[in-house]
């Protein structure tokens, strides 16, 4: 089994298999901070720290976690849009999103696109809907001129927006018909992958789920993939297939969504999954209450990261920094509680996580 935070020789090719449109491999994303007369770099935020992740073709992965703890930053770095990672894999389809050229990277664009929390701020005023709907499906010249009208009118009407409203400005639309139009902005590049960032934080109740509920469709229709990002684990639960637990730029649990909330084995995840509200008026909630705040990802504890904040800290937690293990079949945690748990046998093992082939550059090291 391989083990996600375990440092892997750079010249390790990682192997892709084709049920997975996405694998993510010790993802690192560290931000500059400068300072001092010079303005030199003395320090780095380690926003994403070692993510490791497969995301099956027409899934969804709900990325959970405190506020700070590395979300957005991860589905920015896969989509490239934060300037260079720091170090790791992102492979699309079997190609490393980085080594695209300018031009690759624009038809990319294309294929893998983000929704964000705030609709109004990521709409430009001063366009018609129609015209943001569709400016980039012009740019890309992905429908003949004649059939333009009707290709907008018909991504309009999936998303549940009139076409006649096409000549209408973004003020002029609810909050949830102004995700709607953000969906069908990211839906007429005919994508094949969407990050979707708390796309329904800024809704009410109801409108929320209408707009999970049209998220649910176009993914039927499209055979769309999804990385859904929500600090709503209702949300989280009702739409996801496999869920993954982040705390301060790693995943500290990953699995099949209906293990990892039936069986939380984290003492993270369990404290994040115990301020789930319980339906019934009878039953007593057990919530664990975290003590103090996220530490900062630039000077992060040593050892298991949230050791400062966890009930079970042992001695060894202190130093040594937990590696990832498969418990039962798909199901990874990172935590010294399960040192002794013989990790799921390899022909149980849904499969490994990470798998590697030697390049030929290693082979020649081993032979030297
Ligand atoms: N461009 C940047 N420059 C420097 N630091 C950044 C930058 N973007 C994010 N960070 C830092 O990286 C860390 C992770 O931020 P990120 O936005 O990914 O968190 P998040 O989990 O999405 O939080 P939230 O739930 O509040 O949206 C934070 O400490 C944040 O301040
Ligand atoms: S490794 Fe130790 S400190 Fe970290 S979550 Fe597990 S028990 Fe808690
Ligand atoms: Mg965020």
């Amino acid at each position: 089994m391989a083990k996600n935070n375990v440092a892997t020789p750079a010249a390790d090719k990682l192997v892709y298999d084709p049920q997975y449109i996405l694998m993510v491999r010790d993802l690192k994303k560290y931000f500059d901070i400068k300072g001092g007369m010079m303005n030199r770099v003395v320090g780095h935020v380690k926003a994403v720290d070692g993510v490791t992740f497969n995301l099956k073709r027409g899934t969804t992965m709900g990325l959970v976690g405190e506020s700070g703890c590395g979300k957005t930053t991860t589905g920015r770095t896969i989509l490239r849009l934060s300037g260079d990672k720091t170090a790791g894999d992102v492979l699309f389809n079997g190609q490393e999103v980085y080594d695209f050229s300018h031009e690759e990277l624009r038809h990319l664009r294309t294929k893998m696109q983000i929704i964000f929390q705030d609709p109004f701020s990521s709409l430009s005023p001063r366009l018609p809907i129609g015209e943001i709907i569709g400016e980039a499906v012009r740019e890309h010249g992905l429908v003949p001129k004649a059939e333009f009208d009707d290709y907008i009118d018909e991504v309009m009407d999936q998303c549940g927006l009139q076409p006649f409203q096409k000549e209408r400005y973004p003020h002029e639309f609810s909050g949830g018909q102004r995700q709607r139009i953000c969906i069908a902005r990211a839906l007429a590049l005919n994508p094949e992958f969407v990050v979707c960032d708390e796309p329904v934080s800024a809704l009410d109740v109801s409108i929320q789920a209408q707009i999970i509920n049209l998220l649910n469709e176009l993914q039927e229709q499209h055979d769309l993939t999804y990385l859904f990002i929500s600090h709503d684990l209702s949300v989280v639960e009702h739409i996801s297939d496999t869920v993954g637990v982040m705390y301060l730029g790693n995943l500290v649990e990953y699995g099949e969504k209906k293990d990892i909330f039936a069986n939380p084995l984290h003492p993270y995840t369990e404290a994040l999954f115990s301020a789930i509200p319980i339906p019934d008026p009878d039953a007593k909630m057990n919530r664990i209450v975290l003590e103090g705040s996220i530490p900062s990802p630039a000077n992060p504890p040593e050892g298991c990261k949230f050791h400062t904040r966890c009930s079970k800290c042992m001695e060894c937690c202190k130093h040594v920094a937990p590696v990832q293990k498969e418990i039962e079949p798909g199901h990874f945690v990172v935590c010294h509680l399960f040192d002794d748990v013989p990790a799921v046998s390899h022909d149980d093992a849904v499969e490994p996580l990470v798998k590697v082939e030697k390049t030929a550059e290693d082979a020649t090291a081993a032979d030297a």
